[in-house]
C-alpha cells in the first residue's frame, strides 16, 4: 500500500510518500517521495519555536510541499477536477482557520489527479497545538476530497519506529529500502528530543508502559538553554556538540576545567532531572563571565558528559527492569554524536545481547518518513478515528 504522511508538530513542515509492504513482523517500507522544509532559520532570532510564527510558515508550506513529494514520487499527474459543491463547502469550513491554505489548497487539487495512495498519516500530537492543527485539517482536507482513511500518528511513536527501522549499521535512507523486522520485544526506548525525554517499554507491537521521564526540563531544552547562556544560536544542540567534539578530537587526554552535577544519578528511579544542571552552568558562567573559545569548549564537553552519563545510567537500570531485548534510541538529541557513541559503546561491552537500533542522522530530526512508518502499523491495526475525531492533543502521550 502507499501512505502519505504528514509532520507540521514544531517547526518542520514534512510530507513524505511511502510504499508500505508486509506485516509487523516483517515490513518494507520504500520511500517514494519526502519533500521536508525546516523553519529553523525564521525562529533562530527568536531563540526558540515561536508557535504563532510556525501554524503561519505550515499554512504557507503545505501545498508547496505535497506537490514536491508528489512529484518525486512520480504520482503528480495534471487532471482538471471538478470538486462538488458541498464538498468544496466542507473543505473550505475545516480550512477556514488556516490563513490562506484554503485557496491554495483548491487551485492546486482542482488540477491534480487524487493520487493512488491507501491512506493519509498525520502527526496529531505531542507538539505545538497551533502547528498540528494545521497538519491535520490539510491532513482533513484531502482525505475527504481523495476519499482517503485518515491515521492519527503519535510523533514519538514515529520516532520508536524510525529507530526500529534503522540497522545495526547505521545506514542511509536514500534509496535503500527501510526494513522493520526480527524485532525482538520487549523494545525499550529513550526518547529524548526538545519536549521530552523518557524511557517506554513496548511489550506488544503499539502497546506502551512509561519507565521514567523527567521531572523537569527535556534534555533537547538544556541542550537549548545552555547554548542560549553561551550566546550560541538555536537550535543548541548541535552547536553544544560541535564544541564539545572539538575538544574530543583535539587533545588525547587533558584535565576538565569545570565540574558539573549528574543529577538524580544513583536515584532508585528511572527518572532525569536537568534544571539543577542547567542552574549548574548559569553559576559557572556567573563566575566567568568572560569565557574564552577554549573555555566554552570544556564547558561544553562536562554538560555532554554530564548528560550521557545519566541518559545512560537511567537506560542501563530500565534495561534490567525490563529485561528489554531492544533498545531505540529517537528524537533529535539522538543525532548527538557523543551519546550515540557511548550507547553504542556501552551496549557492546555491558549488554551484548541487546541489540541498539539508532536512526540514521538524517532521520534522527522531525520529518514525514517516521510518521508514515508508524503509520502503517496503525493501518494495518485498522486504527482510523474518522475526521470529527481527530483533534490535536500537545501534550498526548504514549503510555495510558
Ligand atoms: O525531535 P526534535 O527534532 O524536535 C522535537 O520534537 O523537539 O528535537 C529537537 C531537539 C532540539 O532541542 C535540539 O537542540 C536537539 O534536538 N538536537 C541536539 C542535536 N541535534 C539536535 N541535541 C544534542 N546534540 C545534537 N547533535
Ligand atoms: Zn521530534
Amino acid at each position: 500500500m502507499k501512505i502519505l504522511a504528514i509532520e507540521t508538530s514544531c517547526d518542520e513542515t514534512a510530507i513524505a510518500i511511502l510504499k508500505a509492504e508486509g506485516d509487523e513482523k516483517a515490513a518494507q517500507f520504500t520511500v517514494l517521495g519526502n519533500a521536508l522544509l525546516s523553519q529553523i532559520d525564521i525562529h533562530r532570532e527568536y531563540g526558540g519555536v515561536f508557535p504563532a510564527l510556525a501554524k503561519r510558515e505550515h499554512a504557507k508550506n503545505l501545498v508547496p510541499i505535497l506537490e514536491a513529494a508528489l512529484e518525486e514520487a512520480e504520482l503528480l499527474h495534471e487532471d482538471t477536477q471538478a470538486i462538488p459543491e458541498e464538498t468544496r463547502a466542507k473543505i473550505s469550513e475545516i480550512l477556514a482557520r488556516e490563513s490562506g491554505l484554503a485557496e491554495a489548497f483548491f487551485e492546486f487539487v482542482g488540477e491534480c489527479e487524487p493520487p493512488p495512495i491507501d491512506a493519509i498519516a498525520v502527526t496529531s500530537g505531542p507538539g505545538l497545538e497551533p502547528a498540528l492543527w494545521v497538519g491535520i485539517n490539510f491532513a482533513k482536507a484531502l482525505a475527504l476530497l481523495w476519499e482517503k482513511p485518515l491515521v492519527a500518528v503519535n510523533h514519538m511513536e514515529g520516532h520508536i519506529f524510525t529507530a526500529l527501522a534503522a540497522e545495526k549499521r547505521l545506514q542511509d535512507a536514500e534509496g535503500t529500502p527501510l526494513h522493520i523486522k526480527d524485532v525482538s520485544m520487549p523494545v525499550l526506548a529513550l526518547l529524548i528530543s526538545g519536549g521530552h525525554t523518557e524511557l517506554v517499554v513496548m511489550k506488544k507491537w503499539l502497546e506502551y508502559e512509561l519507565v521514567g521521564q523527567t521531572r523537569d526540563d527535556a534534555v533537547g531544552e538544556a541542550f537549548d538553554k545552555v547554548a542560549r547562556m553561551l550566546s550560541l544560536p538555536y537550535p543548541g544542540g548541535p552547536e553544544i556538540s560541535r564544541l564539545a567534539e572539538s575538544l574530543r578530537s583535539s587533545l588525547g587526554g587533558f584535565t576538565a576545567k569545570y565540574s558539573l552535577p549528574r543529577p538524580m544519578l544513583n536515584d532508585a528511579t528511572c527518572d532525569f532531572s536537568f534544571s539543577g544542571l542547567k542552574t549548574a552552568v548559569l553559576y559557572l558562567l556567573k563566575k566567568n563571565p568572560a569565557m574564552s573559545e577554549h573555555e566554552k569548549q570544556h564547558l561544553a564537553h562536562e554538560f555532554e558528559n554530564a548528560v550521557t552519563e545519566v541518559l545512560w545510567e537511567k537506560t542501563s537500570r530500565a534495561l534490567e527492569k525490563t529485561r528489554a531485548k531492544t533498545l531505540t534510541l529517537g528524537g533529535g538529541v539522538s543525532a548527538n554524536k557523543h551519546i550515540r557513541r557511548t550507547f553504542t559503546e556501552k551496549i557492546k561491552n555491558e549488554y551484548p545481547d541487546v541489540t541498539l537500533r539508532i536512526p540514521s542522522a538524517a532521520l534522527t530530526t522531525d520529518n514525514a518518513i517516521m510518521i508514515a512508518l508508524a503509520g502503517f502499523y496503525r493501518t494495518l491495526r485498522g486504527d482510523f478515528p474518522g475526521l470529527d475525531a481527530l483533534s490535536a492533543n500537545g501534550n498526548r502521550t504514549l503510555a495510558p
